[in-house]
C-alpha cells in the first residue's frame, strides 16, 4: 500500500534531487555564439548571425560580407558596399529592400519611367515566397529572369473607375499578384499601358511592378493607385522586403563541404544548388561557428510538453510520470495514480493507517534530516575537490611562503553568481580562446571583471595559478589589478579591477560604436604608460617577470583612456639568478620575437619586440599581419623597418597622425620603433629606455607640423596631407573588389527624374 509508494517517491528523490541540484550549480555555459569573436553581433536592431559578418574578417567569405552605415539612426545594413538595405537574416532568408519598376504618364504619353532589375551574381536567389506584384489601373508589366533557364511570366493590373477598386485585395482590378518559381538569381521588370492611362490619368498616374514577400503587401486601393511614385515607393520600401534564399556555396554540395559545420550540426544539400549547415535535434546555437551547437536544456525553456518529472539530457530531455505514478508523462493527465487497496476498511484500520502514517511522517522527517546533511556534504566536498584540483591548495601555500597577498580575496561561488547576475549573456565582455569574461557588480557596488576560463587541464590550472602569483606581485596604476580570485568552481575564476574602454585594438583598427579617434597626444601616453609598465615588470619588483603575450588586444584602456596590461596567463618569472629561460615558444603570431622563435630562448628583449609591434601598429593604423597587403608588406614588422630604412616612414603613417604629430616625434619614434624591432635582442633598447624616450616625445611639442613642410624629400606627405579627411573611410577599403549592386542605385534614380 501506500507505504511503498513511499518508498519509490524517496528512492527518486535521493536520486534525482541531486542530479537537479548538481544541474543548477553547473548550468551548460550557453553562449549565443552569433558573430565572430570581436565582430559585432547588430547594426541597428538587425541581428547578424556568422556566416554573415560586418567586415572584412567577420564573414565566412565575400558573399555574406555586409556593411553597416552608422551615419543613419538606427544604423542601417548593406549587402555587400552596395545600397541594398537588408532588414532581417534568418537561418536560411534574408530580406532586403524591394526594388520596384515603374512607369508614369502624362498627357501627352510617358513621363518618366524606371526597368527595375536586380543581379544577385548567383550569391542568393530570390525566393519562391515573393509574389510578383502589379499595381496600376491600365497597366501589364512582364518579368523576365533566369534561374538556370529563362523564365518569363506577366499581370495584367486594370481598372476603369477609382470606386471599383476594392481596398487590401490584390484580385487583379488595380492590383494581380503571380507567383514565381525558385532559385531566381537575375530579374528584369518591364511595364506598358494598354492605353497610355490616358482613360484614367484623373486618378492613376503610374504603373508599377516588383517582387515583394508574400503576404506582406497589402494593397492599399485607390491611394496606392492615385498617390506619386515617391510616396508608393517610400510605403513599399520602409515595410515590405523582398526574401532572398542564402547558401553557403551555391555550387557546392555537402559531400565538398569544407568542415563549415561544426559541432553537434549537420549539413544538408539545398535544393537547386549548395548547402547550409543544422543544429542536430536537441540543440541550437551557430552551426557554423566554433564550438557549434549547444544542448538544449528542454526542461528549462517551458516549451516542452512534460507533465511530470523531465529531466535535461545531452541532445534530448526524459519526462516520467511523477514517482508514484504510471503512464505517459508527455500527455496532460496521462499519469495515472497506481492503484491503491480496496476501501472497505473499518474504523479501526482507519485509525491503525493513522498510526503508521504518523509513524512514517517521523521516519521521513528522521531521513530527510539526515539526506539534506549527505546533500549538504556532499556539496562541501565537491567544492573542496574543485579548490584542490584548480590549485587552491598550491595557492595557499604560495601566498603563505610569499606573504604577498593583502589585496588578495578568495571569492565564493555565491558572490560571483549574484555579481554576474547568475553569468547572465548580457554580462559578457568578452570572449576568446582562453573562456569568457563577465562583467559583474559586488555587494559593495564594486564594478570587476570575471574571468572563467573554458576548460580545464592540468596546463591550464597551473597558468591560472602562475596567473595569480605574477599578479598578486604586481601593484602598478598600468597593470590590471588582480582583485581575488574564485577556486569553488569547476573552472577557475578570476576577478579583476573592471577596465571600461575596451582594448588599444580595438581603438586603432574597429572603433566600434562611435569610439573616439585616439589622437596622437592619447597614443603617445598610452605608449609610455605601458612602456613603464612592462619596464617595471622587468626590472622593479624582486622576481622579474616577462610578460611573453604583448600585443594591442592585451592592452586596455579605462575610462580615461589610462593603459592597463592584462592577461599575465602566458607569462614567466624570471629566477634572479637566470637572465635567460628556455621555454616551449609561446606567443601571438605578428608579434612573435623571431630570434625567440628561433632560439627559444626567453629574454625580456621579446617582450620589446612586441611592444615594437604595438607601437607600429599605433602609428600607422595597420594589423601585424595584414590579410589584405602585398606580400612584402605583410608583416608589418618588417613592412615598418624598410620603409624606415627607405626613409618611406611617412608613406605609412597613419595619415591623420600626420597633422596631429610633429615631424620631429614621428622621426624619432620610427626610430625607437626601428630599435626595439631589431632581429638581435641586444640591440633593443630595454623597456625603461623605451619609456624613457617616449616619455621625452611627449614632452617634445615643438611645432606643429604643418610649419615645417620645407624640406624637399616631404614631397609625398604633402600630398597625403592634402587628401581629405581619411578618417572617415569605412573600415572595408576593398571595395573594388566586386560589385553586384552596381547597377542602379537610389541615388541615380533621384537624379534621373524630376521632382
Ligand atoms: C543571446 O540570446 C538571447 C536570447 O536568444 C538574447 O536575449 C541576448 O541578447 C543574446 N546575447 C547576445 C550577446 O547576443
Ligand atoms: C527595427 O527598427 C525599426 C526602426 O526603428 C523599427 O521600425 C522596427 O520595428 C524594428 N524592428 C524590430 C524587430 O524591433
Ligand atoms: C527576423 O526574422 C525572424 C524570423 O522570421 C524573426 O524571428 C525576427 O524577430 C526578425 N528580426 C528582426 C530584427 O526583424
Ligand atoms: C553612409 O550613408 C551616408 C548617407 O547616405 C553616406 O554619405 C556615407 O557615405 C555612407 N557611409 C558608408 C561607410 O557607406
Ligand atoms: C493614347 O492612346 C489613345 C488611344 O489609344 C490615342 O488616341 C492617343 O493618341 C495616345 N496618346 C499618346 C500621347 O500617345
Ligand atoms: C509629360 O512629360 C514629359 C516628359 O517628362 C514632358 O516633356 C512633358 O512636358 C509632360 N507633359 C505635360 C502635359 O505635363
Ligand atoms: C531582361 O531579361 C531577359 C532574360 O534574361 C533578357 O533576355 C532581356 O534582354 C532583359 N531585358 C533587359 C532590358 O535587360
Ligand atoms: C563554384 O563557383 C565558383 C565561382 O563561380 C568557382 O570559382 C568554383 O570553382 C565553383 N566550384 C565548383 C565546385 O564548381
Ligand atoms: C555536442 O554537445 C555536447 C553537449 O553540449 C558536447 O558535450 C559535445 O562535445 C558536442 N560535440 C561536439 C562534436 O562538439
Ligand atoms: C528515461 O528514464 C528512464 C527511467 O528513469 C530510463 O529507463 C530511460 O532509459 C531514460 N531514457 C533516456 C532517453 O534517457
Amino acid at each position: 500500500m501506500g507505504e511503498k509508494n513511499m518508498l519509490l517517491h524517496f528512492i527518486l528523490f535521493l536520486f534525482i534531487f541531486p542530479l537537479i541540484m548538481a544541474m543548477e550549480i553547473f548550468p551548460g555555459a550557453t553562449t549565443n555564439n552569433t558573430a565572430k569573436p570581436g565582430c559585432p553581433t547588430e547594426c541597428g536592431n538587425v541581428t547578424v548571425p556568422f556566416p554573415f559578418g560586418i567586415g572584412t574578417d567577420c564573414s565566412l567569405s565575400h558573399s555574406f560580407y555586409l556593411t553597416c552605415n552608422t551615419s543613419y539612426e538606427p544604423p542601417k545594413l548593406f549587402l555587400q558596399d552596395g545600397n541594398l538595405q537588408v532588414y532581417n537574416i534568418s537561418d536560411t532568408e534574408l530580406r532586403i529592400l524591394t526594388r520596384i519598376s515603374y512607369r508614369c504618364y502624362n498627357q501627352s504619353g510617358v513621363a518618366f519611367e524606371h526597368i527595375g532589375w536586380s543581379n544577385l551574381a548567383g550569391l542568393y536567389t530570390f525566393s519562391a515566397k515573393n509574389k510578383f506584384t502589379v499595381v496600376g489601373c491600365d497597366d501589364y508589366s512582364l518579368i523576365r529572369g533566369t534561374n538556370g533557364g529563362d523564365f518569363s511570366s506577366g499581370c495584367f493590373g486594370l481598372c476603369s473607375k477609382a470606386r471599383d477598386v476594392p481596398h487590401g485585395e490584390c484580385s487583379g482590378i488595380g492590383c494581380c499578384q503571380t507567383s514565381i518559381p525558385k532559385g531566381l538569381s537575375y530579374y528584369n521588370i518591364t511595364l506598358g499601358a494598354l492605353q497610355n492611362h490616358s482613360n484614367v490619368l484623373s486618378f492613376n498616374e503610374c504603373g508599377y511592378g516588383f517582387l515583394v514577400e508574400e503576404g506582406s503587401f497589402e494593397f492599399g486601393g485607390v491611394n496606392d493607385l492615385s498617390t506619386d511614385y515617391w510616396g508608393f515607393a517610400e510605403r513599399i520600401r520602409s515595410t515590405m522586403p523582398v526574401v532572398l534564399d542564402w547558401v553557403i556555396r551555391p555550387n557546392g554540395t555537402c559531400a565538398n563541404e569544407v568542415d563549415e559545420c561544426k559541432g553537434n550540426s549537420s549539413c544538408y544539400d539545398v535544393e537547386g544548388g549548395g548547402y547550409r549547415c543544422k543544429c542536430n535535434e536537441g540543440y541550437d546555437g551557430n552551426p557554423y561557428l566554433h564550438p557549434g551547437c549547444q544542448d538544449i536544456d528542454e526542461c528549462d525553456n517551458g516549451d516542452n510538453p512534460c507533465y511530470g518529472v523531465c529531466i535535461n539530457t545531452v541532445g534530448s530531455y526524459n519526462c516520467t510520470c511523477h514517482p508514484g505514478s504510471d503512464g505517459d508523462a508527455n500527455v496532460l493527465n496521462g499519469c495515472k495514480e497506481v492503484a491503491k487497496d480496496s476501501k472497505n476498511a473499518s474504523t479501526t484500520v482507519v485509525i491503525v493507517i493513522i498510526v503508521i502514517i504518523s509513524g512514517m511522517l517521523a521516519i521521513i522527517s528522521g531521513i530527510a534530516g539526515i539526506f539534506f546533511g549527505i546533500r549538504r556534504r556532499k556539496l562541501i566536498r565537491l567544492k573542496e575537490k574543485f579548490f584542490e584540483q584548480n590549485g587552491g591548495v598550491l595557492l595557499k601555500q604560495k601566498i603563505k611562503s610569499q606573504g604577498t597577498h593583502e589585496a588578495m580575496t578568495l571569492f565564493s561561488t555565491e558572490q560571483l553568481r549574484k555579481a554576474t547576475d547568475n553569468y547572465a549573456q548580457e554580462n559578457i565582455v568578452g570572449k576568446g580562446a582562453y573562456g569568457v569574461v563577465y562583467k559583474g557588480v559586488l555587494s559593495d557596488k564594486r564594478v570587476v571583471a570575471i574571468k572563467k576560463s573554458k576548460l580545464v587541464d592540468a596546463t591550464q590550472a597551473e597558468q591560472f595559478i602562475n596567473e595569480v602569483m605574477i599578479l598578486t606581485q604586481v601593484i602598478h596604476r598600468n597593470v590590471v589589478k588582480l582583485l581575488g580570485c574564485c577556486l569553488e568552481e569547476e573552472v577557475p575564476i578570476l576577478v579583476y579591477e573592471f577596465i571600461s574602454n575596451n582594448t588599444l585594438f580595438h581603438h586603432i583598427h574597429h572603433r566600434l560604436g562611435g569610439m573616439n579617434w585616439l589622437s596622437w597626444e592619447n597614443r603617445l601616453r598610452v605608449a609610455t604608460e605601458a612602456a613603464s609598465a612592462l619596464g617595471y615588470l622587468h626590472s622593479e619588483i624582486t622576481m622579474p617577470i616577462i610578460h611573453r603575450d604583448v600585443k594591442s588586444t592585451n592592452i586596455l584602456l579605462d575610462e580615461n583612456y589610462t593603459a592597463k596590461i592584462s592577461d599575465f596567463g602566458a607569462s614567466r618569472l624570471v629566477p634572479v639568478d637566470h637572465d635567460q629561460v628556455t621555454t616551449l615558444i609561446q606567443g601571438t603570431l605578428g608579434y612573435l620575437d623571431p630570434e625567440y622563435f628561433n632560439s627559444s630562448q626567453l629574454t625580456e628583449k621579446s617582450d620589446v619586440y612586441s611592444f615594437g609591434v604595438v607601437l607600429a601598429e599605433l602609428i600607422t593604423g595597420k594589423k601585424p599581419i595584414g590579410s589584405d597587403r602585398t606580400n612584402e608588406e605583410k608583416i608589418l614588422a618588417t613592412y615598418f623597418v624598410n620603409s624606415v630604412r627607405a626613409n618611406r616612414l611617412f608613406e605609412i603613417v597613419e595619415p591623420r597622425l600626420l597633422r596631429e604629430a610633429t615631424f620631429e616625434q614621428l622621426q624619432a619614434m620610427g626610430n625607437i620603433v626601428k630599435r626595439c624591432l631589431s632581429l638581435v635582442s641586444c640591440d633593443r633598447p630595454t623597456m625603461k629606455e623605451v619609456a624613457v624616450e617616449l616619455d621625452a616625445l611627449r614632452k617634445f611639442t615643438t611645432h606643429p607640423w604643418a610649419q615645417q613642410q620645407t624640406c624637399s624629400e616631404t614631397r609625398s606627405l604633402v600630398l597625403e596631407v592634402e587628401q581629405p579627411d581619411l578618417y572617415d573611410v569605412p573600415l572595408i577599403n576593398d571595395t573594388n573588389e566586386w560589385e553586384p549592386y552596381s547597377g542602379i542605385t537610389e541615388m541615380a534614380l533621384k537624379e534621373n527624374n524630376p521632382r
